[in-house]
């Protein structure tokens, strides 16, 4: 009885303080259980850090430094601050484990009985999600020297699908992990990424992209790669769309190792045949164009609000700046006047930079202001600034430059698809912003033009106009917009000065042919639209198009009296519109009135052939028998 309470005793006391100087700890119990889970994804042959920890040799052979790093917090990396958002695979050690790796160390770091260590971790090399759909390779491998500054590329891989498919999950296999630090893929459907290459398939240098999107479908995913982490499969509903003709542009953050390194990244597609149902959206904060931080400058802070339009649910949350950033926050001040932590970092370093998804969506009712208040340091006390003495800086995309970007996912709450509501709301923020700025007033003239409302949109599309003169889209999109508001000459100087800048721009051209045949411009509209289809021999609606142009041509030449001329424009439009009686029966009352019956009978017959109900055509098939 006695010895049982005893041990009970002993037992509790263990529990509440495991790591008591009195008790001995061991690799194999305690360390191990430790390393396996946090340090080992990474710290493995193969993987990005510099030495392996998979056992107790390597783990005792690198003993001080563990301990030192895990006490600092240093390994494993981990940025976010605990309390202030509660994110999947959260890698960071709780107090306990880093006082047991002290204590282990401090005991000499022994091995213990090797029947006490779990099971060692299984890694394979082969695909995490088993053998992809597609497997996109990169046209032309990366060679990084092993000495130099960090290096960030873009590949650009094109996406080899002949119909859309439903993308539920894409991994990036890094091909040299060693060097591979970071990496995000971006969706471009425009073609804009292809164009920065000197080459097809070289590739090219940026440490961020912009890509340039004139269609309004906005992608709503985070896709990126770090090291030790998982590929995400988006949830049903949440498949992603791969077009034919477009390309995946993979930007990567290298670091160089020492030595020569090939980096040659692969990419694998998970398709599935379920549709999206649901539609994210990434919002942005940022006020880059207030960017300019003053040499010396120890607390320059950037900010950016936005006020939610609707319901929704944050599910990650990306955050990132360049190299002087050193506390990033990004709270929700909900309508209630609480606030709501979305993320705190409160030492950003550039070299862990990542996607964090939630555990749980976090919530955020309409009328909700998501802030980010990020703060910059750019005196020499920062060890991270690569000024020495410190610059000036201001907003860019290279690595020496600055960003400031809080980038959310968000999925409106409710079944339908509401991003244009998010969009526009965007849109408004960013006017507000940046009131000069041609994306934000593009997407504005954009915005009214669909809500129907061209006179408004008119004066969007001529400050865009203004901020890229250069910008055929922008001359044609404000053509539009005139055309709508009923102001077709100076919609036609837009057309034409869209096709100066730009002679392949079809799309220019067809809205020009269309300005031009509601001005009953005839001749014009049908040699353009005869353009349009030499450009794109498909275009079903330029065909139909012509040949109702030649058509009315071929009308208002008979109605002047030119009916030899009005027989060569039905003749014309023929050719568009064999099966139409009623243009078969005005080339028979032409021909008829120059005396050419038989052919004008041979009409008649057709148009019959082709309706035997079409009035007019009898009428006149029986009046030229007689
Ligand atoms: C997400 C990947 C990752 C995880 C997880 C990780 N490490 Fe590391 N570790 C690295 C990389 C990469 C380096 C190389 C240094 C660098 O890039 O800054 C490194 C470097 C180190 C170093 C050398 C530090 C120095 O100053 O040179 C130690 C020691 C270390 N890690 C221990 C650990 C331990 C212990 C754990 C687990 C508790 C751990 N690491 C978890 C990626 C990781």
């Amino acid at each position: 009885m006695k010895s049982s309470v005893l041990l009970l005793i002993a037992t509790a006391a263990a529990a509440t303080s495991p790591a008591s100087p009195a008790r001995e700890v061991t690799f194999y119990r305690d360390i191990a259980p430790i390393v396996y889970q946090n340090c080992a994804p990474c710290h493995r042959p193969g993987e990005s850090a510099p030495f392996s920890l998979l056992g107790f040799e390597d783990a005792k052979r690198h003993a001080a430094q563990i301990a030192d790093v895990t006490k600092r917090r240093f390994m494993p990396p981990w940025l976010p601050e605990p309390g202030h958002g509660d994110f999947q695979e959260e890698r960071r050690l709780t107090d306990e484990q880093i006082r047991l790796i002290q204590d282990w160390v401090k005991q000499g770091a022994q091995a213990g009985p090797a029947a006490d260590a779990p099971a060692p971790p299984k890694f394979s090399s082969e695909w995490k999600l088993g053998q992809p759909d597609m497997i996109l390779h990169v046209a032309k491998p990366y060679e990084l020297y092993a000495d130099g500054p960090e290096v960030f590329w873009n590949f650009v891989l094109p996406v080899p699908v002949t119909a859309a498919r439903w993308v539920k999950a894409m991994e990036i296999r890094p091909g040299n992990a060693r060097v591979f630090h970071h990496a995000n893929v971006i969706l471009d459907r425009s073609g804009s990424a292809k164009r920065k290459e000197v080459q097809p398939g070289a590739g090219f240098p940026g440490m961020d992209l912009t890509v340039e999107e004139h269609t309004f479908d906005p992608d709503g995913f985070f896709l990126s790669w770090k090291p030790g982490s998982a590929p995400v499969v988006e949830p049903d509903g949440m498949a992603w769309h791969a077009d034919p003709g477009m390309d995946l542009v993979l930007n990567v953050h290298l670091r160089p190792s020492g030595k020569r390194e090939i980096v040659s990244p692969e990419i694998g597609l998970y398709f599935t045949d379920k549709p999206q149902t649901k539609f994210p959206m990434l919002l942005e904060l940022e006020h880059d164009g207030a960017l300019d931080i003053p040499a010396g400058d120890r607390d320059f802070v950037s900010s950016d609000d936005f006020q939610v339009p609707l319901d929704l649910n944050v599910l990650a949350v990306y955050p990132h700046a360049h190299y002087l950033c050193k506390l990033m926050e990004g709270y929700a001040t909900l309508p209630d006047g609480s606030r709501k932590w979305l993320i705190r970092i409160p030492n950003w370093d550039l070299n862990w930079q990542g996607v964090y998804n939630y555990k749980q969506p976090v919530f955020l009712p309409k009328g909700t202001v998501i802030s980010m208040r990020y703060h910059y340091d750019n005196s020499s006390d920062n060890p991270r600034n690569p000024n020495n003495p410190p610059k000036r800086v201001r907003n860019g995309n290279e690595a020496l430059d600055e960003m400031g970007d809080l980038w959310l996912q968000v999925l409106p709450v409710g079944d339908q698809d509401q991003r244009a509501v998010l969009q526009e709301a965007v849109t408004k923020r960013r006017l507000e912003k940046y009131p000069a700025d041609f994306v934000a007033n593009f997407d504005m003239g954009d915005l009214l033009l669909n809500q129907d409302n061209a006179t408004a949109a008119i004066a969007y599309f001529e400050r865009a106009s203004l901020a890229q003169p250069a910008s055929p889209l922008a001359a044609s999109e404000l053509g539009v917009a005139l055309v709508e508001a009923s102001r077709l000459p100076e919609a036609q100087v837009q057309f034409k000065r869209a096709l100066q800048l730009d002679p392949r721009y079809t799309d220019a051209r067809y809205n020009l042919a269309s300005e031009e045949a509601t001005s009953g411009d005839w001749a014009d509209a049908a040699a353009d639209f005869k353009e349009v289809l030499a450009e794109k021999p498909d275009n079903a609606k330029a065909r139909q198009h012509l040949g109702e142009v030649l058509f009315l041509w071929g009308d208002d030449l008979a109605k002047s009296g030119d009916d030899n001329q009005a027989v060569l424009r039905y003749r014309d439009a023929l050719a568009y519109r064999a099966n139409d009686p009623e243009l078969h029966t005005s080339l028979g009352m032409a021909l008829a009135r120059v005396n050419q019956l038989k052919e004008a009978q041979a009409e008649f017959e057709a148009a019959v052939r082709i309706d035997p109900n079409f009035e007019p055509a009898k009428q006149a098939l029986a009046a030229i028998q007689k």
